[in-house]
């Protein structure tokens, strides 16, 4: 299946799809990036994948600036939009028109702690169990139907950046796996808040 990955940083879980996408059935066409300096845009120019770096600051609007990653999309004829540490909340325009073909992951354990510094927030809520999420994205910013998640064990001598290697370690782990489920269309979003997964909902 063809795909588009939006990314802003790292890219860690880009590269975890980059090297399962054979296994996965993913095509990665494209990869998108908010950000000049994301290190994703390396990873993905290393293994021939055309990168595309769109500028915020040109555009005088959020709705504008994904109406334009609309019209870029659009041409490339994709099933599938992979969110991979991508850090712009998106318009309802972008999200209506690619409804139920956009995942996300997210390192909490949803709906626990969504938004941002979630292992932080995990450490000072003294969770025993951390983890993370992968999700169809809707209108509400990390509240789409969750898929399928990964846990992990909060350790007492756990920091924020423990936690954090721990969780992307599992992140490697789940979202090739929920992109795999996706390729093989074994798991569809229905009525915008409900999921089928191999034609039941779950
Ligand atoms: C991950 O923790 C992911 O869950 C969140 O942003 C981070 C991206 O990491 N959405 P990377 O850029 O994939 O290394």
């Amino acid at each position: 299946m063809r795909a588009v990955i939006l990314i802003s940083g790292n890219g860690s879980n880009l590269q975890s799809l980059i090297d399962d996408a054979k296994r996965i059935d993913l095509e990665i066409c494209l990869v998108i990036s908010n950000n000049r300096n994301a290190f994703g845009l390396k990873r993905a120019e290393r293994a021939n994948i055309k990168t595309l770096f769109v500028n915020p600051n040109l555009f005088k609007s959020r709705k504008d600036f994904d109406n334009k990653l609309i019209t870029i999309i659009d041409k490339l004829d994709v099933g599938l939009i992979v969110l991979a540490g991508y850090m712009r909340i998106l318009s309802s325009d972008f999200i209506n028109h690619f409804m139920g073909k956009i995942l996300n992951i997210h390192p909490s354990l949803l709906p626990k702690f969504p938004g941002l510094n979630t292992h932080k927030r995990a450490l000072t809520a003294e969770e025993k169990y951390h983890g993370a999420s992968v999700h169809f994205v809707t209108e509400e910013l990390d509240g789409g139907p969750v898929i399928s998640q990964e846990i992990v064990e909060v350790d007492s001598q756990d920091t924020e950046y423990s936690l954090a290697q721990k969780v992307l370690e599992r992140e490697h782990i789940l979202y090739p796996r929920v992109i795999h489920w996706y390729t093989q269309n074994r798991i569809e979003l229905t009525n915008n808040d409900c999921i089928k997964l191999d034609g039941k909902i779950i």
